[in-house]
């Protein structure tokens, strides 16, 4: 008896255990080229929006990660990033690449993230 009744419950848990349905909202806007200037934009995901209308090609294009980079430095590698901050139009669309040159003998891409300031 105590089994049975022990079945009937997990059944009756396991039954009107919640389904978990999860997924990432669907976009409000085809793209959102991302702009400082918040004249004139909209605020999304952390961007102002340029007004769709002053969008150009320019704003989804990025040149440049054909030319291989200096490795001439401590580690032997050189990472060059494109993402939101190099192309605006990928604001929003979760996209963005980086390439990485390394130097031929021993060239790594350490764990260890060492900024350096730009120069002025
Ligand atoms: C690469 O960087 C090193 C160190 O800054 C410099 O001495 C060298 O001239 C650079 N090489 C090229 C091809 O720019």
């Amino acid at each position: 008896m105590k089994t049975a009744h022990f079945i009937l419950i997990f059944c009756l848990l396991a039954l009107a255990s919640p389904f978990a349905y999860a997924s990432d909202p669907s976009p409000l806007q085809d793209f959102c080229v991302a702009i400082n200037d918040p004249k004139d934009a909209v605020f999304v995901n952390g961007k102002f929006c340029k007004d769709p209308k002053l969008a150009r090609a320019q704003d989804f294009y990025y040149s440049g990660l054909n030319i291989p980079r200096n490795t001439s430095n401590p580690v032997g590698s050189t990472v060059t990033p494109v993402n939101v901050a190099q192309i605006p139009g990928l604001n929003t669309l979760g996209i963005s690449l980086v390439r990485i040159d390394y130097a031929p003998n021993g060239g790594l891409n350490p764990l260890i993230l060492t900024l350096v300031p730009p120069k002025s």
